[in-house]
Formats: C-alpha cells, structure tokens, sequence
C-alpha cells in the first residue's frame, strides 16, 4: 500500500467492540499502521472474546487495552492519556450494544471512558456499525446512530451483503478501504478546504456505436480520482463525476456515473453551477458515432465507414460565475501553445498540461501549470496521487487569494 500521508503520524484510537466482524479490525489497524500512523487499541471484554488482544499488540506493536479499567501509572493515566493523545476515535467494529452505550454516555469500560473523555476535547468520533439485519434496523439502533450523528460522530457502512449468519442484509462492516477514507475524511474535516464544495471529473468517455461496441480512449481515470481523494482529505466536499474505470472508488465524495460525453455534460451542468472548484480531469471524446445503431452491426466484406459528431466542448461552453474552472490538457505536440490556447477558449483559471502519452495509464506523471494571470509552474514527475495533493495545495491558495 502506498504511503497515505493524511494518516503519517496521526494518532488514531481503535475501539474494538464484539462482534464477529472483530476479526476484520485486525486489518484496518495493520493498514493504518502501514499508512503510518500510531494505533492505541482498546477493546471492550466481549471483543476479547473473538480477537485475541495479542494479534492487535502483535499489529500495532503497542499494548492493547482489554481490561475494564485500568489503573494509574506514572507513564499513563489510563482513558485520560489515550484520550489526550487522539487525533482521532475510531470504533470498528461497533456492535448496537456499543452503540447504545456511546448514545447514553455509558463509562463502564476502558472503550466508553475514553470516548467520554475524548470527544470533549474535540476528538472526532467515526463509528463503524456491523451487526445482524434486523438489530441494524431497530428503531433503538437507529435512534442511537442518529443521537452520536447529532453530535457530530462520523458514521461510516454498514454495507449490505453476506452475514455471519448466512443470510443476506444490511450489517456487513464497512470494507477497510472505505473505512480508512472516512478516517482520512474526518480527520481533514477541519483542512483548508473545509466548507468548500468541489466537482470533479475523471475517466475516458465512451461513445456507443452499437449495443455492444464504443470508442474510447486510454485514459484510466487515476488524475481525476487522486484530486478527488486529496480535495476531500483537506475537508472539502467533492462530487465526482465519473466516466467508467477499473480502479477503486472514492468512497466519501458523491459518485455520479456517466458513460459518454453527452451524460457528463448533463451531470456538469446539474452539479457544477454555485461549486467552488470545477476541475474537468476527465478525458471527453471530441467525437461521437452520428448514429448508435440499435442492433449490432455485422460483419461484411466491405469496408466499414463511421460518421463522427463533434461532442459539445463542456468547459469550454459551460458557464459557472463564481467558480474556479480547472482543466487538463493532454498533449503530444506544441505543449505550451496547445495548453494556453485552451486556458484562454474555455475561460480556465488554470490549465494542468501533461504529456498524454506519459500520463495516459501512468502511476506517475509530471505537470506544468498555466494559470490564467501568466504564471507557469512545473510540478516535476511523482506518483498521481502525490500530484493530486499538490495540485490541491495549488487550487486552496488560489481560492484563499481570491477570498470569499
Ligand atoms: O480540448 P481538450 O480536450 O484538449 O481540452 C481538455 C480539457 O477540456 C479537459 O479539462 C477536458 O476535461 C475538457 N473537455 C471538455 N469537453 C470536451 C473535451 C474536453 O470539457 N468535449
């Protein structure tokens, strides 16, 4: 797993409470240890019950807290220390028994003492639900979702699917993956962008010629998504919209799918009016098949001759008074001339230009960046999802330049 540098270094605590999911804990602590960050894990008696306490001390290579309560020593003051020491509470798996319990400020634990004592130094709170179908569904399960909702706890899955009991619903922990994004989330919650709504495009367009075939083009979709991931990591909210790709979603921005350019205009003009940022990441075909043929097209002996529409350009027709308007120019020739012309047809703030054939389907990519005052800044080759920090570092300076 590459270096999450939203988690080097932070302190998140990892309450563990007793279901079977319990045992799918031990993998979000080894992933938020790889990611660099320091894990304290408390567990309630009857987690203890279904994970050993030294798989988590084995994992974080810290003692684990199991017992009710614990005494005080001069090194640490029990609750009090790991509670001062949070950057973040992380309750993974949360059973509706431990729910009802953080709902009523229960303190019969080393788990709920800790969150008594840590949300009120401003601690963030993310709770994982899993549970059986119909204890997630309970009005006093829900009830108490919405009371730790209320004040301010992050609630991330359940998902629906396969239970421990054989039967389909909802209550499967949310993956891990989507886990360490809300972590991530909560704890740039208060970032420089907080309060800031962005909308973000990514992916290659596909433009149907029949019910089977379409063109597209090799763009994956990693741009795109990486700013995606860093925009929410510094607190803003992002609406993706995203043409089809086969890599792993952004799971806390509001996904919007599309396929052709057509469909992603139409999401842009419902989503992007009043944004703050408008950043087109997204590889649009200029053209697309005149006709879609309802049926597929057969083989014959002649030569096949395919009739083109030009898409409409969405940037460089969509109007957004207010927003800073981000695009991407890919090129393979005259670089510079082709990106400033772009910056200034489609009215931009700043155009990101890369090279497309060494961006296209890369892990890394270098940039140059034309900004609509003159300047231009290059943003030597790294990994995309390091870029995507940057290029966000970028767009939070301008937006504080501006004001407002
Ligand atoms: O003109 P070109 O496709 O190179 O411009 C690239 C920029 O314009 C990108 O930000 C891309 O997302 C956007 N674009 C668009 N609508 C199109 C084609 C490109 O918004 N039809």
């Amino acid at each position: 797993m590459t270096q999450v540098p939203a988690l080097l270094n932070r302190r998140v605590v990892l309450g563990v409470s007793g279901g079977i999911a319990a045992y799918k804990a031990a993998d979000l602590a080894s992933k938020l240890v790889q990611a660099g960050a320091r894990v304290d894990v408390v567990m309630t008696r009857s987690a203890t019950e279904f994970v050993r306490p030294l798989t988590f001390e084995a994992l974080t290579k810290r003692p684990v807290h199991s017992a009710a309560i614990e005494g005080w020593s001069d090194a640490a003051f029990g609750h009090i220390t790991l509670a001062d020491e949070a950057d973040i509470l992380v309750i993974a798996p949360a059973t509706a028994n431990t729910i009802a319990r953080l709902a009523q400020g229960a303190a019969d634990d080393m788990l709920t003492v800790t969150h008594l004592s840590a949300t009120p130094r401003g601690v963030p709170l993310l709770v994982a639900p899993a549970m059986e179908h119909n204890m997630y569904h309970h009005p006093a399960t829900q009830a108490n979702l919405r009371t730790l909702q209320e004040r301010g706890a992050w609630v991330v899955g359940p998902e629906p699917g396969r239970l421990a009991s054989g039967a389909v619903g909802d209550g499967r922990l949310a993956v891990v993956e989507r886990i360490l994004a809300a972590i991530e989330q909560a704890l740039g919650a208060t970032g420089p962008l907080a309060g800031r709504r962005f909308v973000v495009t990514a992916g290659a367009t596909r433009e149907a010629l029949d019910p089977i075939r379409l063109l597209t083009n090799r763009s994956t979709g990693k741009m795109g998504y990486s700013v995606a991931k860093a925009a929410i990591r510094v607190g803003a909210g992002v609406t993706l919209i995203t043409a089809p790709t086969e890599i792993e979603p952004v799971y806390c921005a509001t996904t919007v799918s599309v396929e052709s350019a057509l469909s992603m205009r139409d999401a842009v003009a419902e989503h992007a009016i009043g944004a703050d940022v408008l950043i087109m990441a997204a590889a649009v075909a200029d053209y697309r098949p005149t006709t879609v043929a309802r049926e597929k097209i057969k083989k014959t002996d002649d030569s096949l001759t395919i009739e083109l529409t030009p898409n409409p350009d969405i940037l460089g027709t969509i109007e957004t008074p207010g927003t800073l308007r981000i695009g991407f120019a890919a090129e393979t020739t005259d670089h510079e001339a082709n990106a400033v012309g772009k910056l200034k047809r489609k009215n931009l703030d700043l155009i990101v230009m890369n090279d497309a054939r060494a961006a296209m389907g890369s892990d890394v990519n270098a940039l140059t960046l034309y900004y609509r005052d003159g300047r231009v800044e290059t943003i030597a080759e790294g990994p995309k999802t390091d870029l995507g920090d940057t290029l966000i570092a970028r767009v939070a300076d301008m937006l504080r330049i501006r004001g407002g």
